[in-house]
C-alpha cells in the first residue's frame, strides 16, 4: 500500500507561525479554536475550493501532523488526492479515515468513488452499499451504485438504484440521463423519453446516439399506444438529423414489441414489412411466429437468410449484449462427466464459439451449419477439423461418421418436435456417446413457437423424445437475455444407450 508521509510537527509549527504572521484570518481561527489544526483545515478547504489541490493536500497533511487521529482530515486529504488523480494515495488516506471512524457514510462514499476510479468494482460496490446502509438518503451513493451496476449489466437493480437517486435529487442531469438509458433497456419507452428530456432541461446535452434512442423510444411508445402509422410518419421529424433508416426502425420495433408481448402491434408492423418484401423468408417466418402459426421447425430459407445477415455481428451481440455463454457452460458440465472424445460434432456450430471450449476435450471436431455466413466466421476463428454446410437432421441421417460427442448449443431452438432430430442423433453416435444440448424452457407440456421465432421445449417433451438416451443431467439456467430479460432454459446431457 502507498505510504503517506506527514511532515514533522516542528516543520508544521514553523509553517503555522509564518501563516499567522502573513494571514490575519488564519491567526484569528487559531486563536478561536486554540489549535492550529482547525485553522490549517480551513485553509486547506479554501485551497481545495479554488482548485489548488497540491497546496490543499500539503495543508491537510500539515494539519494531520498535529491531529493524526482526525478522520475528517484524512477524508479531506483523500478527496484532494482523488481530485488530482492520485488515487492510490487517496485510497490510503480514506482507509485511514475509516479505520478511525468506520461509521461515517461520507467516508464510505469517498472510498466508493476512489474504488470506482481505480476500477475496483468489488470495493466500490461494497462501499456504495455501506454508504447507503449508513445513510439511505445519499443520492450520490445511489447514483454511483446505479452506474456501477449498469456497467455490470445488472440492469434491474441499476434501474432501481437510479430511481431512488432521482427521487432524492431530482436536479441531477446525469442521473436522468442514465435513467433514460436504463428505462430503454427495461422497455419503459415513455419513461426513457421523459428522463432524457429532463436531462436536457437540466442542461445536459444529449449525444447523437442518445438522441437516436429518444426518437426510437417516442416512436415505440406511440406504436404501443396503437398509433403505428402516425408514429412512422412522425419519426423523421422527431429524429431530425439523427434519423436512422426507417427500415431499421420498423425491424427493431417489430422485434422489441414482439419480445415484450405487444403481439397485435408487432403483427401490424410485421404485415407492413412483409407487404414491402413479400418474398423475404425472414419477414414471413417472424410474422408467422408472432401470429402463433404452428410448424415443425424454422424453415431452412429463414435460417440461411437470417444467419447469413447476422453472422458478422453475431459474436458481439450474443456474448456482450445478450450475455450468452451456453458453449462455456455446457462444455464445463460436459468435462465433469467425460474429458476426452475421439470425434466431436458441433451441430449448428454458428460462428464457432464452442470450438475453444471443445478443443481441450479432443482433436477431431466437425462443425455443421446451414448458414454459409456463420460457417465463414467459424472458419476464420479456427479449431475445426472440418466444416460442413448442411441441414442438421439431413447431415446426421446421411453421415458415415460415428461421433462420440454431439454438441448442440442454442441450435435445437430452431426445431419444434425434437423426435426426428433425436433419432438421427442417436444414429450418428456410438453406443455410450454423449449428446450435450441446450433448449429454451417451455413451462407447459409440449413445444411452443415463440414470437422470437425460436421454439421453447418442455421437460416432458424432452423426456418423451429421448428414449434412445439415458438422461445424465438436466440443469436449469438462464440462456441469454431477450428484450433485457433473462430467458430460462435447460442444459441437458444425454448418453446414447
Ligand atoms: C443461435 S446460433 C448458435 C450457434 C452456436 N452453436 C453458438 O452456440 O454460438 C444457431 C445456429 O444454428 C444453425 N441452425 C439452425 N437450424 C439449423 C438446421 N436445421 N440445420 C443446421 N444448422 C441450423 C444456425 O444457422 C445458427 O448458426
Amino acid at each position: 500500500m502507498t505510504i503517506i508521509q506527514l511532515p514533522d510537527v516542528g516543520v508544521t509549527m514553523a509553517l503555522v507561525s509564518t501563516l499567522q504572521a502573513s494571514l490575519p484570518d488564519f491567526g484569528r481561527i487559531v486563536d478561536q479554536h486554540g489549535h492550529p489544526a482547525t485553522a490549517l483545515r480551513q485553509l486547506g478547504l479554501v485551497h481545495w475550493e479554488n482548485g489548488r489541490f497540491d497546496t490543499a493536500a500539503r495543508t491537510f497533511a500539515a494539519a494531520l501532523s498535529l491531529a493524526p487521529e482526525d478522520p475528517d482530515l484524512w477524508r479531506d486529504l483523500a478527496s484532494v488526492y482523488s481530485a488530482s488523480d492520485r488515487d492510490e494515495l487517496a485510497l490510503t488516506a480514506i482507509r485511514k479515515s475509516l479505520e478511525l471512524d468506520p461509521l461515517n457514510a461520507q467516508s464510505w462514499q469517498t472510498l466508493a468513488s476512489v474504488g470506482d476510479r481505480l476500477d475496483d468494482t468489488e470495493m466500490a460496490e461494497d462501499a456504495y452499499r455501506r454508504t447507503i446502509a449508513l445513510n439511505p438518503e445519499a443520492p450520490a451513493a445511489h447514483l454511483g451504485l446505479g452506474l456501477l451496476l449498469f456497467r455490470k449489466k445488472h440492469y434491474e437493480e441499476a434501474l432501481a438504484a437510479l430511481r431512488v437517486s432521482v427521487a432524492l435529487d431530482p436536479v441531477n442531469g446525469v442521473a436522468h440521463y442514465a435513467l433514460g438509458h436504463l428505462s430503454f433497456i427495461a422497455n419503459d419507452f415513455a419513461g426513457c423519453a421523459r428522463a432524457f428530456d429532463e436531462a436536457v432541461r437540466l442542461a445536459l446535452p444529449l449525444d447523437p446516439l442518445t438522441r437516436q434512442k429518444r426518437a426510437r423510444a417516442l416512436t415505440f411508445q406511440a406504436m404501443i399506444e396503437g398509433r403505428v402509422h402516425e408514429a412512422l410518419q412522425n419519426y423523421n421529424v422527431i429524429a431530425g438529423e439523427d434519423r436512422e433508416d426507417l427500415d431499421i426502425i420498423t425491424r427493431d420495433a417489430f422485434s422489441v414489441l414482439s419480445a415484450t408481448g405487444h403481439l397485435e402491434v408487432a403483427a401490424t408492423i410485421g404485415r407492413m414489412r412483409l407487404a414491402e418484401k413479400p418474398h423475404d423468408p425472414v419477414r414471413r417466418y417472424l410474422l408467422d411466429a408472432v401470429l402463433g402459426q404452428s410448424m415443425n421447425a424454422a424453415p431452412t430459407d429463414y435460417i440461411e437468410t437470417y444467419f447469413d445477415q447476422f453472422a458478422p455481428q453475431f459474436d458481439s451481440k450474443l456474448t456482450d449484449t445478450l450475455q450468452y455463454n451456453a458453449p462455456r457452460q455446457m462444455a464445463q458440465r460436459l468435462a465433469a462427466h467425460r474429458a476426452s472424445f475421439r470425434h466431436m460434432l458441433d451441430l449448428g456450430c454458428g460462428t464457432g464459439l464452442a470450438a475453444a471450449e471443445l478443443q481441450p476435450l479432443g482433436s477431431a471436431l466437425t462443425g455443421v451449419d446451414l448458414s454459409a455466413g456463420m460457417l465463414a466466421e467459424a472458419d476464420k476463428r479456427g479449431g475445426y477439423t472440418e466444416l460442413v454446410k448442411a441441414e442438421a437432421v439431413a447431415y446426421l441421417a446421411g453421415t458415415d461418421n460415428r461421433f462420440d460427442l454431439i454438441f448442440a448449443a442454442d441450435s435445437l431452438i430452431y426445431f419444434g418436435d425434437l423426435g426426428p432430430l433425436m433419432r438421427a442423433a442417436a444414429g450418428a453416435l456410438v453406443p455410450g456417446g454423449l449428446f450435450a444440448l441446450s433448449v429454451e424452457l417451455d413451462s407447459g407440456d409440449g413445444v411452443t413457437l415463440q414470437p422470437s421465432g425460436r421454439f421453447a421445449h418442455s421437460l416432458n417433451h424432452l423426456k418423451a423424445t429421448t428414449s434412445d438416451f439415458v438422461i445424465l443431467e438436466i440443469i436449469e439456467s438462464n440462456i441469454r437475455l431477450e428484450a433485457g430479460r433473462p430467458v430460462p432454459g435447460l442444459y441437458v446431457l444425454l448418453e446414447r444407450r
